[in-house]
């Protein structure tokens, strides 16, 4: 009679081809990670999330790279990992169309290549993951008009006044998060009186809101595109009085900085935009091991109020 072949052993023979391929240098596998910026903490907690999921398999080594939200340095960046010849790369671009040409010269290099958060141009690369920017817009337009609805002077027949503070408008987010947001506000008693692009920086939004709030005397909600810039207009309106009279909305939701704008006050809610740090390191180990994997995950999201926030949120409708 034959002895019963272990599980472990046959399991080991499955994997065997592709682990047998093995890492190209030494004994680790190389994820060249590109950053597009480390200036606001959502980014620093992206690197945080791929750290931490990547420290728990010794097999792995990230090298990271931040292009300090300069499109040129990120590319030249992308050409470096290539040039390296590292196992995979992980890329979060700054901007759609500058970076494709370098994603989809990894990709043709056969370097697997994630891209993660901001989307690029056509498809070649292995996987995107990210959240639905056009829900997270839309979740929050739907969100603002039933608070605007509820104003005085709305309910008196007036028009709400809203500024939209966008984030860099050749980014894929903004773009996604605008016309989510638009499309929620279609055929509602509501105007946006003032748009600006914040190209995602607090500093940025704090200017513009500035000069919304010097030539609008009423101003009743601002919906910015990450909570950085919500801060920063919520920061403008303190300094002129008038935070007390206007709602701020912001995107990211990240514990340590919008859920505890939350918590305080100053912001009405923000919509929580995952990193997917953690989902990118797993799909990495995936593809090593010569799995194949789907062309685009989804991330969800939850939402964060005064009411929800200590209870961990919501998620979207
Ligand atoms: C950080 C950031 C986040 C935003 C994301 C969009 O650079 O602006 O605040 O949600 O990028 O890509």
């Amino acid at each position: 009679m034959h002895k019963a072949i272990p599980a472990a052993l046959l399991l080991g023979a499955l994997i065997l081809p592709a682990a047998a391929a093995g890492p190209k240098h030494g004994d680790k596998w190389i994820i060249g990670m590109s950053q597009c910026n480390l200036g606001e903490p959502w980014r620093v907690q992206m690197n945080a999330d791929i750290r931490r999921a990547a420290e728990a398999h010794p097999g792995l080594e990230v090298v990271f790279k931040d292009a300090q939200n300069d499109t040129l340095r990120q590319r030249s960046q992308i050409e470096e990992f290539i040039d390296a010849d590292v196992d995979l790369l992980v890329v979060s671009p700054k901007e759609a169309a500058p970076l494709t040409p370098p994603v989809a010269a990894a990709y043709r290099r056969g370097i697997p290549v994630i891209v993660l958060d901001r989307k690029v141009l056509g498809d070649e690369f292995t996987q995107f993951i990210g959240a639905d920017n056009q829900r997270i817009g839309r979740a929050a337009g739907e969100w603002a008009v039933r608070r605007l609805l509820s104003l005085p002077q709305v309910r008196a027949g007036g028009r709400a006044r809203i500024v939209e503070l966008t984030g860099l408008m050749t980014s894929t987010p903004g773009q996604d998060r605008l016309a989510g947001f638009h499309a929620a506000l279609r055929g509602q008693p509501v105007d946006i009186i003032f748009s600006a692009d914040t190209q995602w920086l607090e500093p940025r939004a704090r200017e513009e809101m500035e000069s919304a709030l010097a030539v609008n005397p009423r101003i009743d909600l601002v919906y910015a595109h990450n909570d950085p810039a919500a801060h920063g207009a919520y920061l403008a309106a303190k300094a002129a009085e008038r935070e007390k009279d206007i709602i701020f909305v912001g995107i990211d939701g990240l514990p340590q900085e919008g859920q505890v704008y939350v918590r305080q006050g100053l912001l009405a809610a923000s919509f929580e935009y995952p990193t997917g740090g953690r989902e990118a390191v797993e799909t990495a180990l995936r593809i090593l091991h010569g799995e194949s994997v789907p062309k685009r995950v989804t991330l969800n999201s939850r939402f964060f109020t005064m009411e929800n926030v200590g209870g961990g949120g919501e998620w979207l409708p």
